[in-house]
């Protein structure tokens, strides 16, 4: 149980070039308290002394911004180029966005008379040590629903992230978002360090290059799909930059059709075209060549003996079946073209 401390000596204890503050207007303070909270009955006491009074059973009331501003300078001014401050602040649309600061930390009667109470109001930094399912509840006041339809159950929610996790709403670090790294994919690697190793490798789509983003096939916020995709299915998220592969076919391949990843892998691969696997291999997974007209030159007359095996070079199977993802030439049962 942390000693409760009188306010001023807890604030000369943190230091007083982060909190302008000086007595006089600590009284001050206590007075717009006072008459913000109107006839609640949890009225700070007028002296300073009262403070000391430790976490109380008394209900927390509203004090309004314009106390919180006082003590938190410079956090305000982070805090002021941010969408919630100008909603809160020019338009709020209804009395718990007219609170500011406290519509997201709670009332703060209770945490002005102790700021060193870590009980006394919800904080979203882990060292303030708020339950995490407490401070989600407070955003999701406002953020239920839309893409968090899914958080509740979600392996993100399950391992206990906060929102703060991934945002930061006290200053402006994104371009959109208020994620607390410049990117979505920046934010995600402060945990998915392996992702970051593999858009590293030889062939990867352009994320590392700022033309799309995790948030493109993955909804951080929650999904019935597996994990986390934005959509039902592998191909469904792939189709959507990939319409063309789509289809339908008059002769569609099986593999395809059932999942992009039976031969490509989402994040990079060391072989070309995001395979898993290399050519011929790829093919050979699944195809014996039994029964194939394996030496197709033989029969043109065309061999000889220094010929190198087709199907090992260059693109190898595909150099022949070219429309591996399914062809629409009524000829193409073999995707030949
Ligand atoms: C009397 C000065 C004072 C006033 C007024 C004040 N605070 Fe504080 N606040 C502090 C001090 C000092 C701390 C640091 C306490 C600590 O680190 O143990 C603090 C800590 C916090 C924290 C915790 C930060 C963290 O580490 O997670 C939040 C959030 C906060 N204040 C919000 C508010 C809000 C919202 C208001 C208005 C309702 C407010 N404060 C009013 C002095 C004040
Ligand atoms: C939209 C919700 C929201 C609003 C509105 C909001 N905060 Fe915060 N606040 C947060 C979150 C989330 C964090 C944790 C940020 C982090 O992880 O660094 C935080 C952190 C803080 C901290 C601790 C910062 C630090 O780096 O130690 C203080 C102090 C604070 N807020 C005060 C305020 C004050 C004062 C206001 C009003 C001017 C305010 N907050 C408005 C959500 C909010
Ligand atoms: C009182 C309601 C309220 C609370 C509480 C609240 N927000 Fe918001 N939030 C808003 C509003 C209003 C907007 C403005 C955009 C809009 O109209 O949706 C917004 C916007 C956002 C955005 C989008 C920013 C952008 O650039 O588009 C994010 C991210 C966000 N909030 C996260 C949070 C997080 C995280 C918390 C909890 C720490 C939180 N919000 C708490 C009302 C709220
Ligand atoms: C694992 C990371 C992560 C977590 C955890 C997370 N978010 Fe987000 N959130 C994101 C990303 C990434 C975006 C997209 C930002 C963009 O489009 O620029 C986003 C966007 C948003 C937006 C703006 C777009 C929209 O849907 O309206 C809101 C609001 C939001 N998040 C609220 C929340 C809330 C509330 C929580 C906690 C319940 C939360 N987020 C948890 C990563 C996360
Ligand atoms: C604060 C750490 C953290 C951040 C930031 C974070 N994640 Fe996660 N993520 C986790 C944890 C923990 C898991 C649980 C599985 C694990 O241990 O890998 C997870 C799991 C996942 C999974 C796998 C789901 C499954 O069903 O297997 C995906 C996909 C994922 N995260 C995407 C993202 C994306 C996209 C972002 C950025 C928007 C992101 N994460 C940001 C911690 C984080
Ligand atoms: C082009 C779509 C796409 C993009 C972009 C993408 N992912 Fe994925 N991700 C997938 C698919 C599909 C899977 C499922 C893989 C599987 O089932 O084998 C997956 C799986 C995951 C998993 C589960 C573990 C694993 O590797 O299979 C995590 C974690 C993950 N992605 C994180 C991320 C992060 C972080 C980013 C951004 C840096 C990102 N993903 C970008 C499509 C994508
Ligand atoms: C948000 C859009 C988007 C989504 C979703 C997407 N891709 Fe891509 N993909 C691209 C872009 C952009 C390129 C680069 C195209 C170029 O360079 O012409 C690309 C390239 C590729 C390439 C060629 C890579 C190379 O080395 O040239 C493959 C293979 C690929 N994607 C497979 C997939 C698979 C599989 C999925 C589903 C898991 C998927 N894509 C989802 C945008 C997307
Ligand atoms: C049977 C294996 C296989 C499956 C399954 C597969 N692909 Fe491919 N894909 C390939 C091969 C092989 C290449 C290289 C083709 C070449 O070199 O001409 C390729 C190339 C690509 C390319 C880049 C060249 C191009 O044709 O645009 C994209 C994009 C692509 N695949 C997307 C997809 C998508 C989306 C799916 C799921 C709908 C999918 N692939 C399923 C084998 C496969
Ligand atoms: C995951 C298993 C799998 C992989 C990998 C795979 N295929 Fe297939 N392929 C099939 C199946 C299943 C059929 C349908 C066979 C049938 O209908 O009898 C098929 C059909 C074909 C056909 C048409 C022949 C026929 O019997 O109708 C050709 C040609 C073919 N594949 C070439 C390739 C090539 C080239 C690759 C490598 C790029 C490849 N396949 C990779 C499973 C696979
Ligand atoms: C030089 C061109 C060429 C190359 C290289 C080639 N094929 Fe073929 N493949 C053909 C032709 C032509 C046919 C159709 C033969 C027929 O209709 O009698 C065929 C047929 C097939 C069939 C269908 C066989 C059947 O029983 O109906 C499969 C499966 C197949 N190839 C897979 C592969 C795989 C896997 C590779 C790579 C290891 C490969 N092919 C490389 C030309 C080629």
């Amino acid at each position: 149980m942390e000693r409760a401390l009188p306010v001023m000596a807890a604030l000369s204890f943190v230091g007083r070039a982060r909190f302008a503050f000086g007595l006089a207007l600590f009284a001050s303070l206590l007075g717009t308290a006072n008459s913000a909270a109107g006839t609640e009955q949890a009225a700070p006491a007028s002296a300073p002394e009262a403070a000391a009074t430790n976490a109380s059973p008394v209900t927390p009331t509203y004090v309004g911004e314009k106390v919180c501003t006082q003590c938190h300078v410079v956090i305000n001014e982070h805090f002021t180029g941010t969408v919630h401050a100008q909603t809160f602040r020019l338009n709020p649309r209804n009395e718990l966005q007219a609170r500011v600061c406290e519509a997201c930390h709670g009332p703060g009667s209770l945490h002005i008379k102790n700021p060193v109470d870590h009980t006394a109001l919800i904080g979203f930094t882990r060292r303030w040590g708020t339950a995490i399912d407490v401070m989600n509840g407070q955003c999701l006041q406002c953020h239920q629903g839309g893409q968090r339809i899914h958080w509740s159950g979600s392996i993100h929610q399950s391992s206990q992230l906060a929102c703060s996790d991934c945002h930061n709403p006290m200053t402006k670090l994104s371009q959109e978002g208020l994620l607390r790294r410049e990117s979505i994919i920046e934010t995600c690697y402060s945990c998915h360090q392996q992702q970051r190793a593999e858009f590293r490798k030889r062939s990867h789509m352009p994320l590392p290059e700022g033309k799309m983003s995790c948030g493109d096939c993955h909804n951080p916020h929650g999904s019935i799909t597996r994990p986390l995709l934005k959509a039902d299915t592998v191909n469904d998220v792939c189709y959507a930059c990939h319409a063309e592969k789509r289809g339908p076919f008059i002769w569609e391949h099986a593999p395809v059709r059932e999942n992009c990843l039976n031969c490509h892998l989402p994040h990079g691969s060391n072989h070309d075209m995001l395979l898993s696997t290399a050519r011929p291999f790829l093919c050979q997974q699944c195809h014996s060549n039994t029964g194939h007209p394996n030496d197709l030159l033989t029969r043109a007359g065309l061999a000889t003996g220094a010929s190198p095996d087709e199907r090992v070079m260059s693109r190898s199977c595909t150099m022949c079946h070219a429309q591996v993802h399914g062809s629409n030439s009524p000829a193409g049962a073999q995707f030949h073209r």
